[in-house]
């Protein structure tokens, strides 16, 4: 299962995947690309140092989203993906973009959804008074964050958190979260 991932910064969850698949844990999956929006991401050097290949496809250099879309669709595809993992990719993806990759394009977010859409998920978590928040892994649609959920990791809020601790903490599940999904993926134990 040819695994186009698609990211914009740190790339922690990438290098999760990176070392799931280095341990053989990563089941028939296999990273084929890794496509960032931003040259400075940190998970470009990461993709590096694992001989992936990567490539830089900055969205400033096209007069509008669906331009950059389009574009984004000719690159990825050059790749033949059988899934494409947005993991930690910050950009709201065109309909068209979505309809080209129905049922290949998957998504991690930091909450427990469909609670917190969106950006702020561990403020938000907290300011609610939450006892527990996760992770979810979803099919992607072009409604953000309403896919359908494939799987999602629970994570306790403690008293004492701040919005560091608890994103450090829900960080950590979605290390185990996303590599797991994939693996799954590849061995057909998840319906497309
Ligand atoms: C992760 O927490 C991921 O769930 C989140 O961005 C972070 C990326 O971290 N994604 C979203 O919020 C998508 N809406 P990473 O670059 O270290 O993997």
């Amino acid at each position: 299962m040819r695994v186009v991932c698609l990211i914009s910064g740190r790339g922690t969850n990438l290098q999760a995947l990176i070392n799931w698949q280095a341990n053989d844990m990563l089941g028939g999956a296999r990273i084929v690309a890794v496509i960032s929006n931003t040259e400075t991401a940190l998970g470009l050097e990461r993709a590096g140092n694992a001989k992936i290949p990567t490539k830089v496809l900055s969205h400033q250099d096209f007069p509008n989203r669906s331009a950059f879309d389009h574009a984004l669709i000719q690159v990825i595809d050059t790749y033949e993906p059988d899934v494409v993992a947005l993991v930690g990719f910050m950009r709201i993806l065109t309909g068209d973009f979505v309809t080209h990759y129905d049922r290949r394009l998957i998504n991690i977010h930091p909450s427990l959804l469909p609670k917190y859409k969106g950006l702020n998920t561990h403020k938000r978590a907290l300011e609610a008074g939450d006892n527990y928040t996760g992770a979810t892994v979803h099919w992607v649609t072009s409604e953000v964050d309403a896919g359908n959920v494939i799987r999602q990791v629970k994570v306790p809020v403690m008293r004492e958190d701040t919005e560091e601790t608890l994103k450090a903490r829900v960080l950590d599940a979605e290390h185990t979260l996303y590599p797991s999904v994939i693996r799954d993926l590849s061995l057909g134990l998840i319906e497309c």
